[in-house]
């Protein structure tokens, strides 16, 4: 192989925390900074490698600090600078890598780099940002919708023209074509990384770049009734533009200036458009984000057509990795149900490429409903009522059957689960087959076995409900044989091999087990093959 297998992200388990939801130090309701220090032996225990932060910057939480009004501070919402040096000192300490949410694209409106934009016409800022003429009717300069609800443009009555924003108004596009923009964000960047942070994952990363003529996007002939009003257009123009891979280019650059960061990026693209993300000559992202499964039909063929046409796609070189849910999108253990929520753990840590896990999902957290008036996410606010609500993902962390599950000693930001007092970590914890344990015991096996960090990904034959494939590499060979079904099923293929034992069920019942050649597997049952690792 022509992997260079040192880095330690290739190998490395990732796991989101999205802070508002981590655990809450302060008694205000809100997670913060010393809520994650005081969890990180939990995640140490649980056997992840580096922890990804979703904002903690100073913000008017409009979009929930993905509008950032002071790129190189902590919001007090979540602590001091004092608590994010402890807690990268902490991490650190603790054998853990830290990455932090780059958000490049836009700022929020209350970023002095935009209110002096805003200020006039002559600003020598006003560049930074988008600004275009109103249309000869006075309307928007051009169709561009945004993600969260109509025009992206919005008009600023004091200088007669119109900014641009994808998401919220409240969040202005930077103008990533000024190389003062460009400048001012690297340094950002080194800001945080001669703190000892050890990279980024990079926000809409594909959004960067415009059409430099601003043309009106084309109608989505495949536009599905029921869905988001801005997918009634492409985004031919508005994003995915070529340049923007150039800008990602000097951003690696920038992480390069230090020894072994990783720069992730937020790509939801078509996958012949997502692996352009690795750059020319791999100078890109190291891991632009392969969301591929957070949308992708529940059954063993689709999964496996995936599976295959990304390893296929994939450039020489181009390291994989694979994601199971965020802070965007519905739990994953209530998109394929709770029974089909250890197969999808199994699976995404068995497949060839790093893991990004989503907090919770560990523990199998669900979608918590919410009320009309629990609603704070602003995309549901904008877009009522078709389901596009991110705070169903975003409920606080279920530590215990405390009261408020140990989140905080105040009611949370956002709805617990109902169900918290039995879902949670600590009584998790104390049953040897739960999800919890699961996911112990697969990232315990995946750090044991290297061929299930680095093997090849072969697949191998199967049928109906099954999902089967072996990961092969100097180390050895394991096989995974994943039910997708509710039904019990049987595998006869002379795949499996001989001398294989099952080293783990996602029952974790069956470790040790001797299969020749036939394999039974029951309903929602994945299981891993392999040589015994010990001798008997
Ligand atoms: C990304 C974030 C999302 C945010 C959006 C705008 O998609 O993951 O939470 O709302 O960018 O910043
Ligand atoms: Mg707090």
């Amino acid at each position: 192989m022509d992997q260079d297998n040192s880095d330690w992200w290739r190998h490395g388990i990732f796991y989101q925390v999205y802070p508002r939801s981590f655990q809450d130090s302060d008694g205000d309701g809100v997670g913060d900074i010393r809520g994650i220090i005081e969890r990180l032996p939990y995640l140490v225990e649980l056997g992840v490698d580096a922890v990804w932060l979703s904002p903690i910057f100073p913000s008017p939480m409009a979009d929930f600090g993905y509008d950032i009004s002071d790129y190189t501070g902590i919001d007090p919402l979540f602590g001091t600078t004092e608590d994010f040096d402890e807690l990268i000192a902490a991490a650190h300490d603790a054998g853990l890598k830290l990455i932090l949410d780059l958000v490049p694209n836009h700022t929020s409106d209350q970023h002095p780099w935009f209110v002096e934009a805003r200020s006039s016409r002559e600003n020598a800022q006003r560049d930074w940002y988008i600004w275009r003429d109103p249309a000869p009717d006075g309307g928007p300069p051009n169709n561009w919708l945004s993600e969260f609800g109509g025009s992206a443009w919005t008009y600023d009555e004091a200088s007669g023209q119109y900014y641009y924003h994808a998401f919220l108004a409240q969040q202005p596009d930077l103008n990533w074509r000024n190389p003062e923009v460009r400048a001012a964000i690297h340094d950002v960047m080194r800001f945080w990384l001669r703190k000892g942070v050890d990279g980024f994952r990079v926000d809409v990363i594909w959004h960067l770049i415009k059409d430099a003529e601003f043309r009106d996007n084309p109608p989505n002939p495949h536009y599905l009734e029921g869905r988001p009003p801005h997918e009634t257009l492409l985004t031919q123009y508005s994003t995915d533009q070529p340049e923007v891979h150039a800008v990602i280019t000097e951003m690696r650059r920038v992480t390069e200036e230090f020894d072994d960061r990783v720069l992730i990026g937020e790509v939801y693209l078509p996958l012949h458009r997502l692996i352009a993300y690795y750059g020319n000559d791999l100078r890109g992202a190291q891991m632009p984000f392969n969301f591929a499964l957070l949308s992708t039909m529940w059954s063993a063929r689709s999964v496996e057509k995936i599976i295959a046409d990304y390893e296929k796609a994939l450039p020489p070189g181009a390291w994989p990795n694979w994601v199971l849910g965020n802070h965007d999108r519905p739990r994953v253990a209530s998109r394929v149900g709770t029974a089909q929520a250890s197969v999808a753990a199994m699976l995404l840590l068995t497949l060839r490429g790093t893991p990004t896990l989503y907090y919770g999902d560990e523990i199998g957290m669900r979608q918590v409903p919410i009320a009309p008036n629990q609603v704070r996410d602003p995309f549901e606010k904008n877009v009522p009522d078709i389901g596009v609500g991110r705070d169903g993902c975003r409920t606080p962390m279920q530590w215990s059957a405390e009261p408020y599950a140990g989140f905080s000693t105040v009611k949370p930001w956002l709805p617990l689960a109902r169900d918290f007092a039995s879902d949670n970590v600590a009584s998790l914890a104390a049953v040897p087959a739960s999800i919890l344990n699961l996911y112990k015991a697969l990232i315990a096996l995946r750090r044991m076995m290297p061929q299930l960090a680095y093997g090849n990904y072969e697949p191998v034959m199967a049928h109906g409900d099954v999902l089967l494939y072996r990961r092969r590499s100097m180390d050895g060979v394991a096989v995974i044989a994943l039910n997708f079904g509710a039904e019990s099923t049987a595998i006869t293929s002379s795949a499996i091999g001989f001398s294989n034992e099952i080293l783990l069920s996602t029952f974790m019942d069956r470790e040790g087990e001797k299969v020749e050649g036939m394999l039974d597997l029951r309903a929602n049952e994945g299981v891993i093959l392999g040589p015994p690792l010990r001798p008997a």
